[in-house]
């Protein structure tokens, strides 16, 4: 086996599961604070490829049981989503905007 090769924790944004366990090492203990330091769960899927990894990493590395790792915090949708849409999506029958 190549002991060169890397893990992609994340691969929209191309994170190692090594850089991601250097940061936990270096204090970042949150969901929160890996995100904001190495940007992981920032790309295209918003963290949905990614993020159950990063929390099962942070559990295993500071020992905290995986119940009380925190998922990211959820931003609102950079462009407006009009409420028609959303009405749409919970109705399914009106016309979405
Ligand atoms: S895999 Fe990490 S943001 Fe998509």
């Amino acid at each position: 086996m190549n002991t060169n090769q890397k893990t992609i924790i994340c691969f929209c944004e191309d994170i190692t599961k090594e850089e991601i366990l250097k940061a936990i090492e270096q204090g970042y203990t949150t969901a929160n604070e890996i995100k904001r330091h190495l940007r992981a769960g920032m790309g295209e899927c918003q963290g949905r490829g990614c993020m159950p990894q990063i929390m099962k990493l942070i559990s295993q590395k500071t020992g905290k049981p995986r119940e009380e790792i925190l998922p990211p915090t959820d931003r609102a949708p950079i462009k407006p989503v009009p409420l028609g849409v959303m009405g749409k999506i919970s109705k399914g029958n009106q016309k979405g905007v």
